[in-house]
């Protein structure tokens, strides 16, 4: 009996173990259960900071940038406004984008004037304005300046002038005093010069007619814009700094439109017939619209009459190439608008600018084409 009793005992003692034995074991998973989960809930914070942070880092930078153009109806500043949108677009990345509004001046002060406002009141970020009046430079660069809005000139330089309209050949104060306004262009002088050594080197050295004087006809773009003074004044300075006489027939105000350009062609060829030696053109525009007068005119460019252009577009630089233009000056579009684009880039950095930036214009004659 004794022996039986004992026997139970160990049992018991034996199931006490046990059972002991799986409670620890119970209570253990449970710890560690708990720490697990405790951990896992770290592991579940970590991941929760580290997107956090990844989407901090990858948070997308947008800027609003508000680009006033002076007049969409202008094929130069079609092809320049064209290229500024796509090469901003084309430095986006991942993070950082540039939401791009271009607004068309129509060539009127006020509707720039009520364009920027309303960029100002949008809170763009940056603008970059091609002036429609030089003269209201004053009032833009000011009221930009006030709303702490960095601001990229570009297209009409912005200059100095005496009290009766005439440019001081003096740099426009109101950019040099802004460390955040900045003016990006070509000197305008540089074309004109072109031009006029363009007709310099010539055989005749512009004298179709052969009568000792170069007679020409002139047709300016907006007289208001410095690019149209410049090209008028220093395409004739080119020829008379080469000890070329020089005669002028007819000086009329194209406004850069085709149109206007044939028309004032046709007026002067049929004024002065073959006086006309050669007709210079502010910009190409103009130029296709004097080579259509001319063709109609029954003159042959190259042969009784030279045409000059600026701009270098495409049909032009075709023209030159066949002998239907004398010459024209590229206008560096892609250059100065990727310029433009670096600046402002730059300025919404917040890195340091300078006032001017300078794209140098190209001589396209048909030497040019190799
Ligand atoms: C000139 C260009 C012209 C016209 C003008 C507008 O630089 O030669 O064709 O686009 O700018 O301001």
């Amino acid at each position: 009996m004794k022996k039986i009793l004992a026997l139970m005992l160990a049992l018991i003692m034996v199931f006490a173990m046990v059972a002991c034995a799986s409670t620890d074991t119970a209570s253990d998973s449970t710890a560690a259960d708990t720490a697990d989960t405790t951990k896992d809930t770290a592991d579940t914070a970590d991941t929760a900071k580290d997107t956090a942070d990844a989407a901090a880092s990858d948070e997308v930078k947008t800027y609003k940038v508000g680009v006033a153009i002076y007049q969409f109806d202008d094929n130069f500043m079609t092809l320049y406004r064209n290229e500024l949108e796509s090469y901003m677009k084309s430095l986006e990345t991942d993070t950082v984008k540039y939401e791009i509004t271009i607004v068309d001046g129509k060539n009127d002060m006020a509707t720039q004037t009520e364009q920027i406002n309303s960029f100002i009141t949008q809170g763009v970020d940056l603008i970059i304005c091609n002036l429609v009046q030089t003269s209201s430079a004053d009032t833009i660069v000011n009221k930009v300046v006030d709303a702490d809005i960095p601001l990229v000139l570009i297209n009409r330089e912005p200059l100095a002038y005496d009290a009766d309209g005439k440019p001081l050949d003096e740099a426009y104060e109101g950019i040099l005093n802004n460390a955040k306004v900045c003016y990006v262009g070509a000197d305008a002088r540089q074309s004109g010069t072109y031009q006029g050594e363009i007709v310099a080197a010539l055989p005749d050295k512009g004298d179709a007619n052969g009568d000792g004087v170069v007679s020409y006809v002139m047709i300016e773009g907006d007289p208001e814009n410095i690019d149209a003074q410049y090209r008028t004044e220093f395409s004739i300075k080119a020829l008379t700094d080469a000890g070329i006489k020089v005669e002028c027939l007819d000086d009329q105000v194209g406004n850069w439109a085709t149109d206007k350009g044939q028309q004032i062609a046709a007026n002067a060829l049929s004024a002065h017939g073959d006086k006309v030696d050669v007709i210079f053109c502010n910009n190409d525009g103009m130029a296709l619209g004097a080579a259509a007068a001319i063709t109609a005119a029954g003159r042959t460019v190259g042969k009784d009459i030279y045409l000059l252009g600026v701009d270098a577009l495409e049909e032009c630089q075709e023209m030159v190439k066949n002998g239907t233009m004398t010459g024209t000056v590229l206008n560096d579009h892609i250059g100065q608008s990727h310029k433009a684009v670096d600046v402002a880039i730059q300025a919404l950095n917040g890195e340091a600018i300078e006032n001017y930036y300078w794209v140098d214009y190209v001589k396209v004659d048909a030497s040019y084409f190799g």
